[in-house]
């Protein structure tokens, strides 16, 4: 199964990251020195994605500004003989023509999203990349799941999951377990914020998805679920009763850059992940833990 398009639903309001967020998209926060934007479509090239599409709201254009050349920022550096710069602004960006961009218009919830990308999509299968979620590791999250989905039936239908401890598992989707081969399972049921003490296992849905173009006709129809909104996991439940899902536990660490305790771990990671920041930083984090 070839998966050349990916969605990243970008119209969020990223209140739990307020006043950061008040007039600056959550997905334009930087971890270290790049937006977590820009993170995710690094592991979606990665992966072999061609087409990135961005589904966006109100006071989200400077996404859409970041993935465009900048003329004057070009003509300036190139100026300045400035060339290691000017080669991470020329690494960081998709070819003209691989991106699209629609709006969700209203925060009717993340299935709403999804399904605003439907005629970009088309049909065949695609990626749903949740940018407020970063997998540190190489290979990334997706290139995992694109991997493994090459090994599946070409009808199936993958999500990305991870162990959480049972007193967290209300806070996501969170899927049921049935035959297991490795790190792929079968999906045995899905279940969007389960109260606490009713979730079927503690394997939380991670935000990195890969799905049949079908999923399209469930959203479709889809009622109002958990929170009042129109709910993925919802029409994942409703696909699941005619197609496989597979569950993928991935190599990485996941960071919730939603949160702000996560954006702040997520920053510590990935600049420890950086050698010529590493060194300097350890030294800095001892002083402030002796503290
Ligand atoms: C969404 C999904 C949920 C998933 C989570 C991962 O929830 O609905 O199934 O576990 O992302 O971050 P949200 O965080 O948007 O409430």
């Amino acid at each position: 199964m070839k998966i050349r398009k990916a969605v990243f639903p970008v119209a969020g309001l990223g209140t739990r990251v307020l006043p950061a967020t008040k007039a600056m998209p959550k997905e334009m926060l930087t971890i270290v020195d790049k937006p977590l934007i820009q993170y995710v479509v690094d592991e979606a090239r990665e992966a072999g994605i061609e087409h990135f599409i961005f589904v966006t709201g109100r006071n989200k254009g400077v996404i859409e500004d970041h993935f465009d050349r900048m003329f004057e920022l070009d003509a300036t550096l190139a100026a300045r003989g400035k060339k290691a710069e000017m080669e991470i602004l020329a690494r960081d960006q998709p070819e003209a023509g691989a991106m699209s961009f629609t709006r969700q218009q209203a925060p009717l919830g993340l299935g709403h999203a999804v399904w605003c990308a439907r005629d970009i999509v088309g049909h065949e299968p695609f990626a749903v990349v949740l940018p407020d979620e970063l997998v540190l590791n190489t290979p990334g999250c997706l290139a995992q799941m694109i991997e493994a989905a090459a090994r599946l039936d070409k009808n199936s239908n993958l999500i990305a999951v991870e162990a959480v401890p049972d007193h967290l598992t209300h806070q996501y989707g969170i899927c049921g377990v049935g035959k297991r081969d490795g790190n792929i399972f079968e999906v045995d049921g899905m279940v969007e914020k389960p109260r606490k003490g009713t979730a079927p296992s503690n394997l939380s849905i991670t935000g990195r998805y890969i799905l049949q173009p079908e999923i399209f006709n469930v959203l479709e129809t889809l009622e109002h679920g958990a929170g009042g909104e129109i709910q993925l996991t919802d029409a994942m439940i409703g696909l699941a009763k005619k197609q496989k899902f597979y569950g993928v536990e991935f190599k990485g660490e996941r960071h919730d850059c939603g949160s702000k305790a996560g954006f702040l771990r997520a920053n510590i990671a990935y600049a420890m992940a950086r050698p010529e920041l590493r060194d300097g930083l350890r030294a800095d984090l001892k002083k402030y833990l002796g503290k």
